[in-house]
């Protein structure tokens, strides 16, 4: 049986030991956040505080809980150089002869909290020695990895060389029960907000169409994570599209800490992540809470629809 434990062991000749020890920590602090997650409203912590992040979200106690323990455990880590957070406006500055920055969403799909459904933590891992280096394209990523807090709770993970998935047991142990896992190339079956439908591209609109017409089936969680997590099981395709009445604002999701790594793990798998006609790992962040519009999934399915995006571009007037 290979635990997170021995896979890490395994990693010691090519991962160095600050990194395969923050690993261990990051590791360590998905299991206390799923520990809290399952008697949340035993211990009073469901509900939402009166502080609205820099998202412009009202913050609820798991979100800052999620935030602090995963900051504990890049304070634990020696490695750390910063630490950048969905809930903090800014990075944080860890251990000044630190080599590498954790990007994270300590608690996506807060939404559903008080409805008892699947959430995750998302992280990613980049080289950084300075501020400076927080802004680079999602192909500089080392290591990127989600967990998902479910009826099971389970590790997904890549340090670049294919996808591993672990699942918690009830000594604490994270089991390895997938590797090298691959995302099926073709699919019918979507997983998008039908809900804003008028505030979707012609491109996408016309994609869920044609999808609805031949008889695909529709899946949203309203948790990334848990969307992402059955596409890798049995395939699919994500869209969280930008708002064609605001195409400023990118859509909702942000490319440093849901589509970058996201996109890190579905490459791993065989799979395709774009913005457009582009792939996310390619997009040059301008800013630490950037939104973009996020596509992932079914490679075959992904690459139709930047089809589409790039003959949309050619039509477009000149
Ligand atoms: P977060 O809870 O970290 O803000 O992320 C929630 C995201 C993503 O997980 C999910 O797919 C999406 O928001 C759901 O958006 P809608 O509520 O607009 O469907
Ligand atoms: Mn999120
Ligand atoms: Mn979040």
């Amino acid at each position: 049986m290979t635990t997170f434990e021995t896979y890490l062991d395994s990693l010691k000749g090519t991962l160095d030991d600050g990194l395969v020890a923050l690993l261990g920590n990051i590791a360590d602090a998905t299991r206390r956040i799923s520990d809290t997650l399952r008697t949340s409203s035993l211990s009073g912590l469901s509900g939402a505080t009166d502080v609205v992040n820099v998202q412009g979200e009202t913050q609820k106690p798991l979100d800052i809980l999620s935030n602090d323990i995963m900051l504990d455990a890049c304070k634990a880590s020696a490695a750390v150089s910063f630490a950048v957070s969905e809930e903090l406006d800014s990075e944080v500055p860890v251990h000044a002869d630190g080599k590498y920055a954790v990007i994270f969403d300590p608690l996506d799909g807060s939404s559903n909290l008080d409805v008892n459904v699947t959430v995750g933590t998302i992280f990613s891992v980049v080289p950084a020695t300075s501020s400076a280096d927080l802004l680079q394209t999602g192909r500089s990523q080392i290591v990127a990895g989600f967990a998902a807090y479910g009826p099971q709770t389970c590790l997904v993970i890549t340090t670049g060389k294919g996808v591993q998935i672990f699942t918690l047991d009830d000594s604490g142990t994270y089991v390895m029960t997938a590797s090298d896992v691959k995302i099926v190339p073709e699919t019918k079956e979507f997983a998008i907000n039908a809900a804003r439908r008028a505030s979707w591209d012609d491109v996408v609109a016309r994609y869920i169409e044609q999808s609805i017409d031949a008889g695909y089936n529709m899946r949203w969680v309203g948790s990334m994570v848990a969307d992402a997590y059955r596409i890798f099981n049995r395939g699919g395709v994500f869209l969280y599209p930008a708002d064609r009445h605001k195409p400023t604002s990118g859509g909702r999701l942000r490319l440093l800490y849901e589509g970058n790594p996201m996109g890190l793990l579905v490459e791993a798998a065989g799979g395709a992540a774009i913005v457009g006609d582009i792939g996310i790992l390619d997009v040059k962040p301008t800013a630490l809470h950037q939104r973009v519009p996020v596509i992932f999934g079914s490679r075959v399915e992904v690459n139709k629809i930047a089809g589409a995006y790039t003959a949309a571009k050619v039509a477009e007037p000149a």
